[in-house]
């Protein structure tokens, strides 16, 4: 030891000084972080378990926080080098077993009963679910998510994802080419989609409204553009709702009027999953077709001054010309391959009949 005064021992006056602040500073950290708004409105049975989680390690990771940094910044001043120091060694340091053993026992509970927490958390979240649980399929592709629900009839496609209010659901999430990541904020559920492999997430919704469905892995070009949407609805309206997107799944091919209509819809509402045509609902608003997705321009905006000659266009060359604010390369440009030409035939049709009126 130098022996230098302010080189000494951390006095008492120090320590409660120094718990004090750390005391009052934690308090105001916590009330502060607690006031914050951090998430979007609770849509699921499981958003109040994982927000309770959060407020849980706020309260815990804010005191340790404000300790470290309190520590740290009296070391400084405590310890700072004095005028005419300049040339001094510092004094000689041991190691302090008990210490050390102090500052991993210390972090090993925390970070041991916070994990403990989490894991039976998930494992609850997780349950396996109750019989006659409603299964979705999620499948994400460049650039889009396709939904496809188990019904007794057979499975129901949809670029568009409905729910039943406060009935279990289980998803089941895949992939068709690379890693996505199957985000709904509001559900506060979010699962990798992997190729090859398939991962489940168990939930209820619990409110009624439309909720975003995000891409949350970095897949590609348009990857900020794979949004989506989510319609929770009453049991009532949902099941108006599939009973029209189950008939546009059996419809008939296009022959001209109101079958053209209906093959039209559905090619627009689920593209044609078979030969990998991505629904234009996926990326495009249309009122008709009650989509309501951002990532391409909104048809009913955009299309009002083109008839189907020039619609037809669009799908089968969509690089020709890019509208203001979009970008190159975002929509599929595989449409003439996808699509046999009858389909393109009721799908320019439903379109153009959609954004002009019927006449
Ligand atoms: Cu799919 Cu990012």
């Amino acid at each position: 030891m130098t022996g230098q005064s302010h080189r000494g021992a951390v006095t008492a006056k120090n320590w409660i000084a120094l718990l004090a602040i750390i005391v009052v500073a934690s308090a105001i950290g916590i009330a502060f972080m607690l006031a914050l708004n951090w998430f979007p409105e609770q849509g699921s049975n499981v958003a109040p378990m994982i927000d309770t989680f959060w407020d849980v390690l706020v309260i815990v990771s804010v005191p340790i926080f404000v300790a470290v940094t309190t520590m740290l910044l009296f070391s400084v001043w405590r310890w700072r080098q004095k005028p005419g120091e300049e040339d001094l060694d510092g004094p000689p340091i041991h190691g302090s077993t008990k210490l050390e053993v102090i500052w991993t026992i210390i972090p090993t509970i925390v970070i041991a009963a916070l994990t403990t927490y989490a894991a039976i958390l998930l494992v609850d979240i997780q349950a396996a679910p109750a019989k006659g649980t409603r299964v979705v399929n999620v499948n994400g592709v460049q650039f889009a998510w396709d939904f496809e629900t188990e019904t007794p009839a057979g499975p129901v496609k949809s670029g568009r994802l409905y729910l039943p209010i406060n009935e279990p659901v289980k998803f089941n999430v895949r992939s068709k080419d690379v890693i996505h990541d199957f985000w709904v904020p509001a559900f506060r559920l979010k699962v990798d989609a992997v190729p090859g492999i398939t991962t489940t997430y168990n939930l209820t919704p619990t409110k009624l409204g439309t909720f975003d469905v995000v891409c949350a892995e970095l897949c590609g070009l348009g990857h900020a553009y794979m949004r989506q949407t989510v319609t929770v609805l009453t049991a009532e309206r949902y099941a108006t709702v599939m009973a029209g997107l189950a008939r546009a799944s059996g419809a008939k091919p296009p022959a001209g009027g109101a079958a053209a209509d209906v093959a039209g819809e559905k090619l627009f509402v689920s593209g044609n999953p078979a030969t990998g045509a991505t629904a234009c609902g996926a990326c495009h608003a249309l009122k008709a077709a009650g989509t309501t997705a951002a990532t391409g321009p909104n048809l009913d905006e955009m299309l009002t001054k083109d008839d189907a000659a020039a619609i037809m266009e669009m799908i089968v060359d969509p690089n020709k010309e890019i509208v203001p604010g979009y970008s190159k390369g975002i929509m599929p440009a595989n449409y003439a391959t996808t699509l046999t030409k009858a389909e393109l035939a009721a799908l320019v049709k439903y379109i153009d009949q959609s954004v002009h009126g019927k006449g």
